[in-house]
């Protein structure tokens, strides 16, 4: 059962379990080394649902932690700077195997920027993951090193992703119909 504002599920629940199922593999053998010190930093608001379900699948040790950053203005429009709202609070960042968990990589800034930032305040180690990956938007050269699926240039909503902070509770990727938009 679908939304009404929803035109078509891009991602439907059966794959978002398969991939979240697969990345946690990975990221189980990736960080098993006793010597790692795993730590998932979500970025607010929009990784909380992937975040929340990943982790639940890990078997080896985990901390977590989240920082909030706004690249978006309101809408469906990137303003094209990163800011940092709510920043990462931890003395022992030094010791911490950080892996970045983000629900969409679009431009590339937010992922590159904040991969930048965590190893100049010294982390031992900075990887990403993202649930969405949207390559033919790319505008700074950047690769994350887990990726759920590639999905084509559409603004998506659900699963945490939002339009003016709705639809995130939707239990699938989505694309809106057009009577859903309103800039
Ligand atoms: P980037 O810095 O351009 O890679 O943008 C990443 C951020 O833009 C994500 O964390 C999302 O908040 C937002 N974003 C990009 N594409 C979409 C979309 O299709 N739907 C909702 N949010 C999006
Ligand atoms: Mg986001």
């Amino acid at each position: 059962m679908t939304n009404k504002d929803v035109k078509k599920i891009l991602v439907g629940k059966a794959e978002i379990d398969a991939i979240t199922t697969r990345i946690a593999e990975e990221i189980d053998r990736d960080y098993a080394d006793n010597n790692k010190k795993l730590l998932l930093l979500g970025i607010l608001k929009g990784s909380v649902v992937f975040m929340g379900d990943l982790m639940k699948k890990l078997t080896i040790p985990v901390e977590i932690d989240f920082m909030k950053v706004s690249s978006y203005g309101a809408g469906t429009k990137s303003s094209g700077h990163v800011n940092i709202l709510l920043d990462l609070q931890r003395p022992d960042i030094n010791t911490c195997d950080i892996l970045i968990v983000e629900d969409i990589i679009d431009s590339g800034r937010t992922l590159s920027y904040l991969t930048d930032y965590l190893t100049l305040k010294g982390a031992k180690s900075v990887r990403t993951c993202t649930l969405l990956d949207k390559p033919s938007r790319r505008e700074v050269d950047f690769n994350p090193d887990y990726v759920g699926v590639e999905i084509p240039d559409e603004f998506v909503v659900g699963y945490g992703l939002d339009y003016n902070e709705k639809y995130r509770a939707l239990p699938y990727v989505g694309v809106l119909e057009p009577h859903a938009y309103n800039d």
